[in-house]
């Protein structure tokens, strides 16, 4: 592989901005300063330094991002802002994908991968994979409201909610924690409860947090992020 595809591959930066950083003898392979972008590398067995920091290859790439309200889950979208369109611009040919949506107005936190199967697979209701949301309703919420929504609801097109959990912080906010993600569901379980949901945002996906990272921000996944996502 070229050392060039070599980061253009990782996310770590463009074809053009690696010629800019070879110009500047900041990469090094196997002990010698590349010279060209067009330099060939074993990426599984070669030693990469990027300004004396060795860099690992991986197949796949791994993203947390802070969604803002009024960005849309998806890849393209002829209209709206998307979360891709959060990334800078080297991540645009990697192919990455949402795991999962949120509506263009929950907030939080979104794993973009083009990982595929450990998409999926975290997706996948029989992992049991654990959402947690932090809500605000408009109006107080009862005792009442929450055995029923964590209990599981009928909605309106008959399907049954899978139980859950609320922890209730006061009368109007509190964190729900899902297992499964049906269209609008944290929605339309407070609106089964002649209720609405003002405010949304996702906090966690299983252990991986959205930390302090600020809104419209992306990161990578840590090494054990990655772990917990693809289960490996
Ligand atoms: N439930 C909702 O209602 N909306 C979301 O974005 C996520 C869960």
């Amino acid at each position: 592989m070229r050392i060039d595809k070599f980061f253009s591959t990782l996310g770590i930066f463009s074809r053009k901005e690696c010629a800019e950083k070879i110009k500047r003898g900041l990469i090094c392979v196997n002990g010698q300063t590349v010279k060209k972008g067009d330099f060939k590398i074993d990426e599984e067995k070669d030693e990469v330094y990027l300004s004396g920091e060795r860099i690992f290859y991986k197949k796949y790439v791994y993203i947390l991002v802070n969604k803002p309200s009024g960005v849309v889950s998806a890849t393209e979208d002829g209209r709206d802002k998307t979360v891709v369109d959060l990334l800078p611009d080297n991540f645009k040919k990697l192919n990455l994908f949402p795991c999962g949506r949120l509506d263009k107005d929950t907030v939080g936190l979104v794993i973009l991968t083009n990982d595929g199967i450990s998409a999926h697979n975290a997706l996948s209701p029989k992992k049991h994979v654990t959402k947690k949301y932090f809500f605000t309703t408009a109006d107080r919420y009862s005792n009442e409201d929450i055995t029923a929504i964590e209990n599981g609801i009928t909605l309106l097109d008959g399907y049954t909610t899978k139980p859950c959990k609320i922890e209730r912080i006061d009368e109007y906010n509190g964190y729900i924690f899902l297992t499964e993600g049906k269209y609008h569901e944290i929605k339309r379980l407070f609106g089964a409860r002649k209720n609405k949901i003002v405010f949304l945002e996702r906090v966690a996906f299983s252990s991986i947090t959205l930390g302090d990272l600020p809104r419209g921000e992306w990161r990578f996944l840590t090494a054990e992020e990655e772990k917990i996502f693809t289960g490996n």
